[in-house]
Parts: structure tokens; C-alpha cells; sequence
């Protein structure tokens, strides 16, 4: 593999967060000491976009930007279910930067029982990713996934749909249905809190390297509960799977960001 391999690509991070305001500069420069190439920075709403295509462009060839409408929206200090509303809004402004993009994300459901208040919240949110799913599919893109307490729904509706190129992103699910996404081509990506979460360890145990990837989740899922999270993290969750899969650092590094660079068809080092 060539030297554009060597270093870290964080597959889902929300580089975007006002948590990140103060200080990116220096974040960013943490991360690439610690061997990060590449961050694909999510987007769960349509307000998002502009500033996640602007950072791209005041850090190209490192920052790409992905754009899409999270299951969960946040209004007034709430979070509710996402509706189709919500998306009507978004597809003009994720259209105008089309060319920008390297994934549609982050899409996906959640069926936390807290954000549902009906079944149509449910219905509303496989309409959402359905469609999100047809923009990718049209633009050959993949998509970036979340799902939470919906991991066979989740699987089972990107199958239905034929979509190919998919990254579950922190799956919740079980390793049986994380299977049947590998047998569909899907990655799954893996972030630094695995090393306090067993369903993630008996996750990691279970998939093949081919299909992992790293992320971070910046600035959730860190190593550390309630504690900003960072992309130089992603050394932790290289470290863990290494030692779970018992290969070396090198190895994991090297397998993930050219899995990363598969998925990402646009993504240019
Ligand atoms: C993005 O950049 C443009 C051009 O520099 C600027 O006008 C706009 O305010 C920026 N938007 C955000 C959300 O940062
Ligand atoms: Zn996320």
C-alpha cells in the first residue's frame, strides 16, 4: 500500500459542534500528531451544512464534508423525531453542494422510545432515510448511518432499499444482525468508547477486519464518559481493536483507512 495510507481516517465525527468553536485549530492539529489523515464531518441538519462545507474548504484535503438529516432533531431545547418537513428543507441546500459531498449522512433511525410518540414517527423516519437513501444512490454516494435501538430495522430497510454502500456508524445492534450487513458490504465503524462498552467489544470480536472502520463520533463517544471527545482519539479505538483482533496497530491502521477509502469513493488524500 502506497504512503497515502499511513495514518488514521476518522469515518464520522461532528467537527461542526460549537464545542469546537473556541479551540479548532488546535484540535485539528492534535489529531493529524496523532496520525489522522482524513475526518468526514456529519451533519444532522439542514442549518449545519454551510458551516461543515465552509470548514472543508479552510481545511482541504483533510476536513470532508457529508450531508444529511439525522433521525433526531433538536427544536427549542427538545429533541423529537424527524419529519418529512425537516428533510423538504434540506434536500436544495444538500443539492447545492452536491459536488462537495463524499457521503450522505448522518441518516438513519432511532427508535429510542423517548423520541417516539406514535407509530408515524416511526413511518416518518424510514420515509426520511428512504429518501436520503435514493439522493445517494443517484449521486453514487454512500451513506452514513446511525442507528440506535433499531439495529435490525435499520439493516433490514437498507437491504430492502439495495443500498450497497453503507457505514453503520457506533451500531447498538447485535452481532448477528451486523452480520447480515457484512454479507450486504457493509462497514462498520468503531469509536473510542468500545473500550467501556462490552456490545461494542463482542461487536468488534465478531466482524471481520475488511468491514471496520474508525470514527470518533467527536465530541460524543469518547474514551471517557461526559468528557469532550477529540479525533486524536481514534488511537483508542485503534488500539482496542487491535488488541482484540490480535494484530498489530499498523495492521488495523492500514486496513481501516483503505476500507474507508473504498467506501469513499470520492475521497481524495
Ligand atoms: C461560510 O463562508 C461564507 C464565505 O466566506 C460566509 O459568507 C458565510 O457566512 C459562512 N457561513 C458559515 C455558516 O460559517
Ligand atoms: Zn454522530
Amino acid at each position: 500500500m502506497g504512503a497515502s495510507m499511513s495514518g488514521y481516517i476518522d469515518c464520522h465525527c461532528h467537527i461542526s459542534s460549537e464545542d469546537f468553536d473556541k479551540d479548532l485549530d488546535e484540535v485539528i492539529e492534535n489529531s493529524r500528531k496523532a496520525g489522522v489523515v482524513a475526518l468526514v464531518a456529519v451533519a444532522e441538519h439542514s442549518g449545519e451544512f454551510e458551516k461543515i462545507i465552509n470548514l472543508s474548504q479552510r481545511f482541504p484535503g483533510f476536513i470532508f464534508p457529508c450531508l444529511g438529516v439525522h433521525p433526531v432533531q433538536q427544536e427549542k431545547g427538545t429533541q423529537r423525531s424527524v419529519t418529512t418537513q425537516d428533510l423538504q428543507g434540506a434536500l436544495p441546500i444538500l443539492h447545492k453542494y452536491r459536488e462537495h459531498i463524499v457521503a450522505i449522512g448522518e441518516v438513519g433511525l432511532d427508535f429510542t422510545p423517548r423520541f417516539l410518540v406514535s407509530d408515524e414517527d416511526k413511518e416518518a423516519q424510514r420515509e426520511v432515510l428512504r429518501r436520503q437513501a435514493e439522493v445517494a444512490k443517484h449521486l453514487d454516494l454512500p451513506l452514513n448511518v446511525h442507528s440506535r435501538s433499531a439495529g435490525r430495522p435499520t439493516i433490514h430497510l437498507l437491504k430492502e432499499l439495495g443500498v450497497q454502500k453503507a457505514l453503520l456508524h457506533a451500531f447498538d445492534g447485535k452481532p448477528s444482525v451486523a452480520l447480515e450487513g457484512v454479507r450486504q458490504g457493509f462497514m462498520f465503524s468503531i469509536p473510542p468508547s468500545i473500550i467501556r462498552s462490552d456490545q461494542k467489544q463482542r461487536l468488534v470480536k465478531q466482524l471481520p477486519l475488511e468491514n471496520i472502520c474508525l470514527e470518533t463520533d467527536s465530541p460524543a463517544l469518547g474514551p471517557e464518559k461526559q468528557v469532550r471527545n477529540e479525533p486524536q482519539n481514534i488511537c483508542v479505538a485503534a488500539e482496542f481493536v487491535s488488541k482484540v483482533k490480535g494484530v498489530s496497530l499498523e495492521r488495523v491502521m492500514e486496513q481501516t483507512t483503505h476500507n474507508a477509502l473504498k467506501l469513499f469513493n470520492n475521497l481524495r488524500l
